[in-house]
């Protein structure tokens, strides 16, 4: 019943066109139409990655986690069922939205909405990014994501004990010299990404501090930071290199107000031999905070 990639994101907005146009000319994706005014937004031989709606809010609508087989599927739904957390069943239309074969979703301790899903539907069209762009997705998820919790402890305690996450590193970062440290958990699925999601003390109103996507190469975060210039479009923390998954990457503010990091150069962990770690600084060099938006 393990979960073995960061299969999607439902983001919601109440401008899809803005998404458009920030996901094609900025982030290099592909756009598609979907059911009922949503936009996919593909970048691999997936479908899609990115899910698009107008729900009226800009937030991260849900967060989706994939597992191998249905047995997985069925395991890891009644373990979920057993610690008490609701359960609920896609319906037949969202379902289809999603192209897959079945998902439930939940809340978990954080409030946050996430889906576990199995059996992706693809037609294997092929990835034309319309920038030129390559990303590294194939066996690591499509990338990862940090969120906000004021309940660290028992979130962590969720995603580890419940859904079987392993705790990659810890970090524990001064925001403010006249305050306590923040601390940020990162976990990791069962594929080699050193995280694929992490929970911050922070308190981000979209339900998000930020997404991850790699490319595969630092021309391609080059030319990522000459089109955010380009379309004007903020970026909340400079070029740096982070000491945990030792990406080099850069933030931006996305259309529905929480970051995207866009790097490269994202460690492949072989778990067996790892040894969880803290640290006191996010990066090596770089990743200087500006805009006013938290960090990490
Ligand atoms: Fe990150």
């Amino acid at each position: 019943m393990k979960i073995t990639e960061f299969g999607y994101v439902i983001i919601g907005t109440t401008d899809v066109e803005k998404w458009r146009a920030y996901g094609t000319d900025v982030l290099g994706m592909m756009a598609v139409d979907g059911p009922d005014g949503a936009l996919y937004l593909k970048m691999d031989e997936r479908d899609f990655r990115f899910v698009v709606k107008n729900t009226g809010k800009d937030q991260l609508y849900a967060s989706g986690w994939g597992v191998d087989t249905e047995a997985d599927f069925n395991a890891l739904k009644n373990s979920v069922e057993k610690a008490k957390v609701k359960v609920t069943l896609g319906t037949t239309d969202e379902v289809k939205m999603r192209k897959v074969q079945n998902f439930f979703s939940f809340s978990d301790p954080s409030g946050l909405r996430h889906e576990v899903f199995w059996g992706p539907i693809s037609s294997f069209s092929k990835f034309v990014s319309p920038t030129g762009t390559r990303f590294v997705t194939t066996n690591l998820g499509f990338g990862h994501a940090v969120l906000p919790t004021s309940n660290l402890k028992e979130t962590v305690e969720f995603w580890t004990g419940v859904m079987k996450f392993g705790v990659s590193d810890i970090l524990h970062l001064t925001m403010d010299p006249s305050a306590p440290p923040i601390s940020i958990n990162f976990l990791h699925c069962f594929n080699g990404r050193q995280h694929s999601l992490a929970f911050a003390e922070l308190g981000d109103p979209a339900g998000c501090n930020h997404l991850m996507v790699e490319v595969d190469s630092i021309d391609e975060v080059g030319r990522a930071l000459d089109r955010v210039d380009q379309h004007k479009v903020p970026i909340s923390m400079t070029l740096g290199r982070h000491v945990n998954d030792d990406m080099v990457s850069f933030y931006m503010v996305t259309p529905s107000g929480f970051q995207m990091e866009f790097g490269t150069g994202g460690l492949v962990k072989d778990w067996t031999t790892h040894q969880v770690f803290e640290t006191t600084r996010g990066s090596h060099w770089g990743h200087k905070f500006i805009l006013g938006m938290p960090p990490e």
